[in-house]
């Protein structure tokens, strides 16, 4: 029979003492001290010291173990020993008189406690026994609160949460599609959202002004410290706005989530546009909680063509020539230069060529320095602000790469002189994004963001004739380095629908029996409109400084994509198969 608990673990205090009390839980820990046992009992709210100093008790407890659940009855009392300052009920101890035991626990695989030694891979097979822990309840306790305060705030600013299907057709994110064969429609199936992104532009059709969800979107891609294959976005659409309001909205929302959840108060939105952002960080989501930055020497290194052989070729074939200066007070040593080389070597890169600067025209380390012409020399450190005793690496060649590489240089150097520093969030809007770009795997024109967006309208009139050159109505919302959230005005126009369609290599007959159903409802009374998605996850990870949004995810997926507890995906039975009308093709050996 459950006894049922007066008071939980975490709240009894000093005010409470002389009180009859049953609390229920979890024996966080036990100690034997003769004609005493103490019993750290630990539930969600907390922890309470227990003394037991009955004889029959003592017997009882003697016989449990660490995380048995048990029920105690007993009086408060103010501690008689020292005060435990570490616990919120530090201050007193519970005397037990009667002892109940729920369940007796096997020594479990790891030990609960805060900084565990388990591997990631045995806390995941047991994740039930790792959100016992400390870190891991606290956040999801802070991601219960940041989406009741999300509710709140959307709702009190007149935005509806509405449920879109799960059970649905593809909806294009740049992602693979994870498909489920629909038994009762043989051959057929359905495919699991990447985002209610169509849902809730017919919500804005259907005229419901202000929609939101806090809603499960579902993508097979590489997973990454920031990716699972199924995450929760912060989703969002309104109707007659323009991307000022949508992020005025958003940065109202964010306020309000830092302030009622993390006691922060965010102090500045910065906006820059993304030409901007790649030029100077080599990257659309720059941290820019420090302040190194790249340089573009292009234009400068190819007056002295003929000079250095390695840069002539890369501009040659259309790439580019980009430094990153390190000023002396960032001291680097041979053994750190070349550990870093071989770190950038995984990116993709040849190596990362560099110089040092021992005064303008003498240039060391990298041996082809001395080609460079002095006056060249002057006019990048010039145009570079570099001083006197600083490293300067270099990437040449596509620029892509180049800037993936110093990007990644920035990151490291950043790490490694500390200058991430923690519990500061810096956000950072990147707008006017390019609306195509050209995929090399696909070998055609993809969206940047997703076909819906809304071409600038100054660049509309040449989205057939220049399609790399046309700007997007698109928008990132970014935080310490990480895309936060992503969302654009859409296209209103049946018309211009058709036509980034096609810039995107769709037929009349596939646009059709894709996307019919939008355009069809477009000529129905379309309002303009846009909205945002945000990644909850990837919040909740930067808001608690997790390091992966695994630890902020209940029941995680490995980065293989599989759930080490249930062992999903596993093989159907053949039944299963069979119902749904599948047969698989053989692997090949
Ligand atoms: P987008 O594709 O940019 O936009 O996604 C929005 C945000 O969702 C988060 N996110 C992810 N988080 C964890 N794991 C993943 N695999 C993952 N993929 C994306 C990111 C990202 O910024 N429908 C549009 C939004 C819109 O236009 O309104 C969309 O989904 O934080």
């Amino acid at each position: 029979m459950v006894k049922s608990r007066t008071h939980n673990c975490g709240e009894l205090r000093t005010s409470d003492a002389g009180k009859d009390v049953v609390l229920n839980g979890w024996i966080d820990s036990i100690r034997d001290i003769g004609k005493i046992i103490f019993i750290n009992l630990r539930d969600r709210y907390g922890i309470t010291q227990i003394v037991i100093d009955k004889d029959e008790l003592i017997k009882k407890a003697g016989q449990l173990r660490n995380e048995s659940v048990i029920a105690v009855t007993g009086k408060v009392r103010k501690r008689e020993g020292n005060p435990n300052p570490k616990i919120s009920t530090g201050e007193i101890e519970v005397i037990a008189e009667d002892l109940s035991v729920y369940s007796i626990a096997e020594p479990t695989p790891f030990v609960i406690e805060s900084d565990v030694k388990a591997t990631e891979e045995l806390r995941l097979r047991y994740r039930y026994l790792d959100i016992r822990r400390e870190p891991i309840k606290e956040k999801l306790l802070l991601r219960h609160r940041a989406a009741f305060e999300t509710r709140r705030f959307l709702s009190e600013n007149n935005f509806v949460e509405t449920e879109t299907p799960f059970l649905t057709k593809s909806t294009p994110e740049g992602a693979r599609d994870f498909l489920v064969p629909s038994r009762l429609n043989k051959g057929k199936v359905y495919a699991l959202p990447q985002s209610p992104q169509l849902f809730k532009q017919l919500l804005m059709v259907s005229g419901m002004d202000r929609y939101f969800q806090i809603v499960r979107c579902f993508r097979d891609e590489d997973l990454r410290l920031d990716r699972q294959p199924e995450f929760t976005q912060i989703d969002i659409e309104m109707s007659f706005v323009n991307q000022s309001d949508i992020m005025s909205l958003t940065e109202n929302l964010l306020r309000h989530v830092f302030r009622s959840c993390l006691d922060y108060e965010i102090k500045e939105f910065m906006r820059m546009p993304y030409s901007e952002a790649m030029e100077k960080y080599g990257s659309d989501k720059p941290d820019l909680r420090f302040d190194l930055r790249l340089y573009d020497i292009t234009e400068i290194v190819r007056k002295m063509s003929g000079k250095v052989k390695m840069f002539d070729e890369a501009i040659q074939s259309g790439g580019i020539v980009k430094i990153l200066p390190l000023d002396p007070k960032f001291a680097l040593s041979r053994a750190d230069i070349d550990k870093l080389e071989s770190e950038v070597k995984s990116t993709g890169a040849k190596g990362l060529a560099r110089f040092k600067i021992n005064s303008e025209t003498d240039w060391s380390m990298a041996g082809w320095a001395k080609e460079i012409p002095e006056d060249i020399k002057k006019e990048i450190l010039n145009y570079a602000n570099i001083t006197k005793d600083s490293v300067v690496f270099v990437q040449f060649g596509e620029k892509r790469l180049v800037n993936n590489v110093l990007s990644f240089v920035r990151n490291t150097l950043a790490d490694k002189f500390e200058l991430k520093k923690k519990g500061e969030f810096k956000f950072v809007w990147i707008y006017d994004f390019p609306m195509f770009e050209f995929s090399e795997e696909d070998n055609k024109l993809v969206a940047c963001h997703h076909p819906f967006t809304s071409p600038k309208e100054e660049d509309i009139g040449i989205i057939e004739k220049e399609p790399l050159n046309v700007r997007a109505n698109a928008y990132d919302i970014t935080l310490n380095g990480f895309e936060l959230g992503g969302g654009s005005i859409r296209i209103h126009s049946p018309d211009l629908q058709r036509r980034v369609f096609k810039a995107l290599g769709l037929g009349e007959e596939e646009i059709n029996s894709k996307f019919g159903f939008l355009i069809e409802a477009f000529k129905y009374g379309v309002p303009p409109h846009g909205g945002i998605a945000l990644g909850f996850d990837r919040m909740i990870m930067l808001m608690s400084g997790a390091e992966s949004i695994r630890d902020v995810i209940a029941f995680p997926k490995t980065t293989s994509g599989t759930c080490l507890m249930t062992d999903a995906p596993s093989v159907p039975d053949e039944k299963q198969l069979f119902e749904a009308g599948i047969r698989f093709l053989e692997e090949k050996k």
